[in-house]
């Protein structure tokens, strides 16, 4: 990467007053010298290569496009990031198990404690949750968002839709907690964060569906950013000849984007104090769960996150760690980590020694995204991933820049992790059925057998003519959040595996 040359007289950035500025005719004959001569500073100059082949409504997009970068923040990602690609990474320390709310030591007054701080919580206002959408999907094989897929429950329900009733569940609980005490309960904000590639797509969906129940006013969109896809050497690939291929700046966009949209003015203004913050693939998340942001106040830290047990060494899962001997907490993507090190056993426990598995919930204040949404964007150096990327030359290896939303954790003042059981709330979608793990097939199982595991325990029965352990029940979020209140509809009654119970 070339560094940026000093041009004595010249400020490369400085914008062209309207003198400045050339003919519009020869701005379509020729690459406007000053932007030209900001490229050459930045080595991306062959951005213009085929110029001369170009249109003039070509060039013209093209000089659209180029000067919608910010090509010395950009360039700053670039060199950082790729500099700091081949140096050692900062060892790493297990995250002792004392620092983890294990599910052996929660006792149930706790567990029943948290529940009810969360509902108050929530009742008052105070929790909103944030969607990261941003994502393009590719190893699910749709164009669509993630979350306008429908795994085949029986309802045919996508996962939008599982999250937006989940949420109307928990807001219906926090209103009968609260009825209990006279006071009435505010609606949880929904936070949805979309892309350029999945933005239009997951309003007309939201809409189409009429919010799944939800109030409109109580959902916001907002876009995170994208970034130049860049060549080994740093240079910007062209998707076309007259347009950079960029793509989106990974979930860890969300803090810039949130500043830069003005959300956390917003957030703040309706009191929220705490967000929730969860990954769109995951057909068991409990979206907005009382008893971890009970947990979260009670610990009073600034940022916590909902952990599992790591199933086998090359699960596709990021895991906790700290930095350093008592460094700060922080994730280790499945990409990132040396497979020896993933692999490596705890001679004591005889678990792996780098057990706890990020599921991509996050649980923050809003004083703290506050701070970290300036503190991340001086943090110039983004995960780099080899990827196929869509180019003049078709697809082409290159190298997309991401920032990752656990980038934040070292930079908090108390963490706290959450251990939950992976059979009740995680339940990946990321590859296409056919695929051994994590497809919409195994996704749908394992809703199914957890909500027959719930009718069961609330005294229904279940009929089946496949095996059991293919099929099961469904139970609607309206209906149960996580296994409450269905005595009522199930006790005594059969079901016929599988099937979809709602009021
Ligand atoms: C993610 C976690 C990984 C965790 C796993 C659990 C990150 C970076 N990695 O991995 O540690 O073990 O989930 O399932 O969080 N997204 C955006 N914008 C982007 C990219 C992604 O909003 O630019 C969203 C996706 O839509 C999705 C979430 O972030 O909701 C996770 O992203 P994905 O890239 O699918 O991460 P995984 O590789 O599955």
């Amino acid at each position: 990467m070339a560094e940026p040359m000093a041009v004595v007289g010249f400020d490369a950035n400085a914008p062209l007053t309207p003198q400045q500025q050339p003919p519009q005719q020869l701005l379509l004959q020729q690459p406007p010298q000053a932007l030209l001569e900001r490229l050459k500073d930045y080595g991306q100059e062959d951005v213009f290569a085929l110029w001369d082949e170009l249109s003039h409504e070509e060039r013209d997009l093209l000089v659209k496009d180029i000067e919608s970068l910010d090509l010395s923040r950009v360039d700053r990602i670039i060199r950082c990031s790729l500099r700091s690609q081949g140096l050692p990474a900062a060892a790493i320390e297990p995250v002792p198990e004392s620092c983890v709310s294990t599910l052996e030591e929660r006792t149930l007054d706790e567990r029943e404690r948290w529940w009810k701080t969360g509902l108050k919580a929530i009742s008052d206002g105070k929790l909103a949750v944030l969607l990261l959408s941003g994502g393009q999907g590719t190893r699910l094989g749709s164009s669509d968002p993630k979350g306008c897929f429908n795994i085949g429950l029986p309802s045919g329900k996508s996962l939008f839709q599982l999250q937006a009733e989940r949420i109307l569940r928990v807001q219906r609980l926090a209103a009968q907690a609260a009825t209990d005490n006279s006071i009435s309960s505010a609606p949880i904000h929904w936070y949805v964060m979309t892309s350029p590639f999945t933005d239009e797509a997951t309003r007309n969906f939201f809409e189409s569906q009429k919010y799944f129940g939800l109030e409109a006013n109580q959902v916001t969109f907002f876009q995170q950013g994208t970034i130049p896809c860049i060549s080994k050497d740093g240079r910007f690939v062209m998707e076309t000849p007259y347009r950079v291929s960029k793509a989106p700046d990974g979930n860890g966009g969300v803090y810039a984007a949130l500043r830069s949209s003005h959300l956390l003015e917003d957030m703040s203004s309706r009191g929220i104090k705490y967000i929730d913050c969860y990954g769109v693939d995951n057909a068991l998340v409990r979206v907005a769960d009382p008893t971890f942001l009970g947990y979260f106040i009670d610990k009073g830290v600034s940022a916590a996150a909902k952990v599992v047990r790591k199933a086998y060494p090359q699960e596709k899962v990021g895991v906790f760690v700290r930095r350093g001997k008592g460094g700060p907490l922080t994730v280790v993507e499945y990409s990132e980590l040396d497979p020896s090190l993933a692999s490596a056993i705890n001679q004591v426990t005889g678990r792996l020694r780098f057990c706890w598995s990020n599921v991509c919930l996050h649980m923050f204040t809003l004083d703290f995204l506050n701070q970290v949404a300036n503190g991340l964007e001086k943090d110039s150096i983004y995960h780099l991933a080899e990827k196929k990327i869509p180019s003049i030359h078709g697809q082409t290896m290159g190298l997309k820049m991401e920032q990752f939303i656990f980038d934040a954790f070292p930079y908090a003042p108390s963490t706290a992790l959450f251990e939950i059981l992976r059979e009740e709330e995680f339940a990946p979608v990321k590859n296409a059925n056919g695929s051994n793990f994590d497809t919409p097939d195994s996704a749908r199982l394992l809703v199914l057998r957890l909500h027959a595991r719930w009718v069961v325990a609330a005294g229904g029965f279940l009929t089946h003519s496949v095996p059991l352990y293919a099929t099961g029940v469904e139970v609607s979020p309206l209906c149960s959040y996580a296994g409450e209140n269905l005595e009522a509809i199930c006790r005594g009654r059969t079901f016929h595996a599988p099937c979809e119970i709602s009021f």
